[in-house]
C-alpha cells in the first residue's frame, strides 16, 4: 500500500525487500492502521511507505540476526512499509509470537500497547490515583484503561458516546460523554484530542497533579492563557512521546505479549478487514466510526 496523493493509500508493486545487517525480513499475515499515520498519509515523506504494526512470520534473515528463524511466528514495530506483504524490520524491533496467538491480535499490539505501556511507566505509581483520559476510545485508550485498572488507578474516560465507551466501562473506568459531568481534581490527566479539550482537562487537575499531552487527534492547537490556569496551579506538564523510551521495542513487546498469553491484556479489535479495504477502513478510522483497532489481514 502507497500513499495515493489524497491521505489514503493505493495498491501498488513495490522493490521486494532483502534484510541488511541486523534486520529480518516478515512475511505479513496481518497489519494495523493507526491515527498518527492518516497524519502522516496527508503529507507523505518522499518515497515513504505506512504500516508500523504487524504480524506474521520469518521470511528470511539477515547477517547477525540470532535466535530467529524462518517460518517463526513474530509481531513486529517496523518504522514504515508495514502495509504489504513483506517487510524488512530491524530484529530489535520484533518479538517472537506465540503459535496459538492469532496475528489478527498481535498486530494490533505494538504502537498502541507500546504507548499505553511506556504511559504506565511515566506515570508511575497507580494504586488509588485518580486519571482522567481523553481520546479514551481508541487503541491506546483500550490498552491504558486496562493496565491503569489492573494496576488500581480510578480511570475517567472520556468518550464521543456510549457505546463507545462500552467495553472502557467493562475494563473498570467511568465513562463520560460529557467533560462538564467530571468531579475534577484528577491526579493526573492523559490529553489526546487537543484543541479546547486541552484547558479544559487543565482546569480539572489537582493542582500538583500530572498533564500528559500526547496528542491532538482533532487537528486543533490547544490555545492556553497563563492568566487562566485554574486547577492544575502548579502542576506539572509533560509533553509524551511513545519512541523516547529507556526500555526498547523489542522488549516491551515480549511485556505486551505475555501480557496477553496469560489474559491480562485483551487487544480491542473493532475492524478487522481484508487488506484490499486498507482505504475504507482508513476513512473509518479518521471518521471515529472504529473502536479499539482496525486490523487488515493479509491474503495474497
Ligand atoms: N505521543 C505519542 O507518542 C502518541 C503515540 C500514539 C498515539 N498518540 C495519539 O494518541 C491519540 C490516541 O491514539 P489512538 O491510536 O488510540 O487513536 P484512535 O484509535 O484514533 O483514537 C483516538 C480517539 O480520539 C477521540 N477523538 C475525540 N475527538 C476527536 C476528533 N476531533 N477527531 C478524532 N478523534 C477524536 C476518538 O474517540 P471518540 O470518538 O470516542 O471521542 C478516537 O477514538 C491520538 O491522538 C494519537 O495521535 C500519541
Amino acid at each position: 500500500m502507497i500513499p495515493d496523493g489524497t491521505g489514503s493509500v493505493v495498491e501498488a508493486d513495490v522493490a521486494e525487500p532483502a534484510p541488511a545487517a541486523g534486520e529480518v525480513v516478515v512475511t505479513v499475515e496481518a497489519y494495523s492502521v493507526n491515527r498518527g499515520e492518516t497524519f502522516l498519509l496527508e503529507a507523505p515523506p518522499r518515497g515513504w511507505r505506512p504500516g508500523k504494526d504487524v504480524a506474521g512470520v520469518v521470511a528470511s534473515v539477515g547477517p547477525g540476526v540470532h535466535g530467529l528463524e524462518v517460518g517463526q511466528p513474530v509481531v513486529a514495530h517496523p518504522e514504515h512499509s508495514g502495509w504489504a506483504e513483506r517487510v524488512a524490520v530491524a530484529a530489535d524491533r520484533l518479538a517472537p509470537r506465540p503459535a496459538d496467538m492469532p496475528a489478527t491480535v498481535a498486530a494490533a499490539l505494538p504502537l498502541a500497547g507500546l504507548t499505553a505501556l511506556r504511559l504506565v511507566r511515566l506515570i508511575g505509581a497507580l494504586p488509588g490515583r485518580s486519571i482522567l483520559l481523553t481520546g479514551a476510545s481508541g487503541g491506546v485508550g483500550h490498552y491504558f484503561v486496562e493496565l491503569a485498572t489492573g494496576l488500581g488507578a480510578r480511570i475517567t474516560a472520556l468518550t464521543a458516546s456510549r457505546p463507545r465507551g462500552r467495553r472502557l466501562a467493562e475494563l473498570g473506568a467511568e465513562v463520560l460523554t460529557d467533560l462538564t459531568a467530571a468531579r475534577g481534581g484528577y491526579d493526573v490527566v492523559v490529553e489526546s484530542v487537543g484543541g479546547a479539550y486541552f484547558m479544559a482537562t487543565w482546569r480539572l487537575l489537582d493542582p500538583h497533579g500530572l498533564f500528559v499531552w500526547m496528542g491532538q487527534a482533532s487537528r486543533e492547537r490547544p490555545l492556553l492563557d497563563f492568566f487562566d490556569w485554574t486547577g492544575g496551579t502548579s502542576a506539572t506538564l509533560r509533553r509524551f512521546d511513545y519512541t523516547a523510551s529507556p526500555v526498547s521495542v523489542a522488549d516491551d513487546l515480549v511485556t505486551l505479549l505475555r501480557l496477553v498469553h496469560t489474559g491480562r491484556l485483551h487487544p480491542e479489535l473493532g475492524l478487522v478487514a481484508e487488506w484490499e479495504n486498507t482505504p475504507e477502513v482508513l476513512a473509518d478510522l479518521i471518521r471515529r466510526r472504529v473502536r479499539g483497532n482496525a486490523v487488515l489481514e493479509v491474503t495474497s
